[in-house]
């Protein structure tokens, strides 16, 4: 099995390869936490007027949060953010469904909707995603969801961390994989640490969510993924575990 890394979202989903999407800084961090605390249904929506008309649509049958950022805060009226941290902290999830729209996670994810299998993957559940990516036998790409369509740095070093695993079960990694494992291994003793002097990085400490950094950081703290699914024509994350997984 063959691993390669885009560094930004691919302009036509891959047909032939499992996709693992990562947005560490914060959009599939935020995914992994949210399944993590219970949540059965992620909406990623393409913009905050869309997420604004989807939960709407979707709260006939019950409660549903809006979720997300537009410049790393909460646009007007959402009831939370895109911090992880904030979400790992609440006594429990307000519903279990939500709408999410950020600024380069949810494109990425809606961008790769036509692949055979697309996940969500971050440090904070890289094994977990990475045995789901490697259970249909499919070679995989791992799709960085940038910084405004330019690769990013944060990315590309989570990347690494999901290609160092996939290399650890035998996958053969591609050019690009083999650059992002060479920056993750430069960078592995503190992860926190170069997340942080990324670009993103610093304009999330720049905005108070330094501590969102340290905890995205963190490797294998939940052992659930979101897997995309389009059901009535809406996109939409599952959450999904490995067979024999943790409930
Ligand atoms: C994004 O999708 O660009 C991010 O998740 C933004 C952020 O919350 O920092």
């Amino acid at each position: 099995m063959r691993v390669e890394v885009a560094a930004v979202p691919p302009a036509d989903a891959p047909r032939d390869r499992t996709c693992l999407v990562v947005d560490v800084l914060r959009a599939t961090s935020v995914m992994a936490v949210l399944f993590g605390r219970g949540a059965r249904a992620l909406y990623p929506a393409g913009s905050v007027e869309a997420a604004r008309a989807l939960r709407g649509a979707l709260e006939a049958d019950g409660p549903v949060l809006l979720c997300g950022e537009v410049g790393g805060l909460p646009p007007d009226g959402f009831d939370f953010g895109n911090s992880p941290l904030e979400f790992a902290s609440l006594a429990a999830l307000p519903a279990e469904r939500a709408v999410v729209t950020t600024s380069n996670g949810t494109p990425a994810l809606m961008a790769c909707s036509g692949a055979p299998l697309t996940l969500t993957a971050a440090p904070l559940n890289a094994s977990t995603a990475v045995a789901l990516a490697l259970e249909p036998g499919r070679d995989v790409l791992v799709v960085c969801s940038g910084l405004r369509r330019e690769p990013a740095e944060d990315d590309l070093l989570a990347a690494g961390l999901i290609v160092a695993r996939l290399v650890e079960t035998g996958a053969e990694p591609e050019a690009a994989a083999r650059q992002a494992l060479e920056r993750y291994r430069a960078a592995e003793t503190d992860l926190a640490a170069a997340l942080r002097a990324s670009e993103h990085g610093q304009r999330l400490v720049a905005l108070g969510f330094g501590e969102d950094i340290d905890f995205c950081a963190q490797p294998d703290r939940y052992g659930v993924t979101g897997m995309l699914a389009v059901e009535a024509g809406q996109p939409v994350l599952r959450p999904a575990r490995p067979e024999g997984g943790e409930r």
